[in-house]
């Protein structure tokens, strides 16, 4: 009791040290760690990977209090298909079984469900289960929660390229006109805003192939906290973290300043 007061205290200060004018609009998670999480106690990666649920709650509800408009986290890459069949089909099982779960805390806080990838080469079922939760949550304003799924950057920029192509081969458009709007409106992302911070578990400090052109200037932030064990006080840590930088975005302080 004592030690759950004394993070409960801890929690409340960093929250109180958040300025509420410089929150990142759009924060892009890398959950990472599910699987060492598991090893470490000698559990299957399973576990991991049913734990890691928890933290996702408990960072979109976070986000969610906060008023961050824009949360997205990397659930599944197409690098992930390569991975053993039993963990693959474990994930999409797991997929379902949340998606059903958290419908409700969905609803409750206004989130409106969004998915970026390859949603095709999902399984049936998570499919259908998804597109559902998407329709059912559509109407919702007060935040936009994208699932990255079977989602790989390099994947997205082909598709781009290769829709933009079509409309130039069709006189839709002329290759002079093609600007960083026209990729921005091919891309999954179109409807999202850059990403202001990214963040990474687990101690890994690298990118596996996550919105390549969407973090052209977002702040990373790595932690080596494991995703399970991803709590409301780190996500603080790393917004209060993100308000300590200066965005320069190829200016100087000067000229910031003025
Ligand atoms: C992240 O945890 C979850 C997915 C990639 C689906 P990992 O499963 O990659 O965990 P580690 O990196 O092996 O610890
Ligand atoms: C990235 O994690 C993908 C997700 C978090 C879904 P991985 O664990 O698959 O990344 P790498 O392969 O170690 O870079
Ligand atoms: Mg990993």
């Amino acid at each position: 009791m004592e030690g759950n007061l004394a993070i409960a205290i801890f929690n409340m200060d960093l929250k109180a040290q958040i300025d509420h004018d410089k929150l990142p609009r759009h924060i892009a998670v890398i959950m990472d760690g599910n699987g060492r999480w598991a090893k470490k106690q000698g559990l299957f990666r399973t576990i991991g990977h049913e734990n890691g649920t928890k933290a996702v709650r408990e960072i979109v509800e976070c986000c969610a209090e906060l008023k961050i408009e824009y949360l997205t986290l990397y659930a599944f890459s197409t690098e992930n298909w390569n991975r053993p069949k039993l963990e693959v089909e474990t994930l999409m099982k797991l997929l379902v079984s949340s998606l059903k779960k958290e419908i409700e805390t969905l609803t409750k806080n206004k989130i409106r469900l969004n998915a970026i990838g390859n949603l095709d080469a999902l399984p049936k079922k998570a499919r259908t289960e998804l597109l559902d939760v998407i329709e059912k949550t559509k109407n919702n304003q007060h935040m936009t929660l994208t699932l990255a799924l079977s989602y790989g950057s390099r994947q997205e920029i082909v598709k781009t390229i290769q829709e933009i192509s079509h409309k130039v081969k069709n006189n839709l458009i002329s290759p002079s006109e093609i600007d960083e709007a026209t990729i921005n409106n091919h891309l999954y992302t179109r409807d999202l805003p850059d990403v202001d911070l990214l963040i990474r578990t687990s101690g890994e400090q690298r990118i596996s192939n996550f919105l390549l052109w969407q973090i052209a200037y977002a702040e990373l932030f790595f932690t080596e906290t494991l995703w399970p064990d991803y709590r409301k006080n780190h996500l603080f840590e790393a917004i209060l973290n993100y308000q300590n930088r200066e965005r320069r975005f190829g200016k100087t302080s000067e000229q910031l300043e003025q």
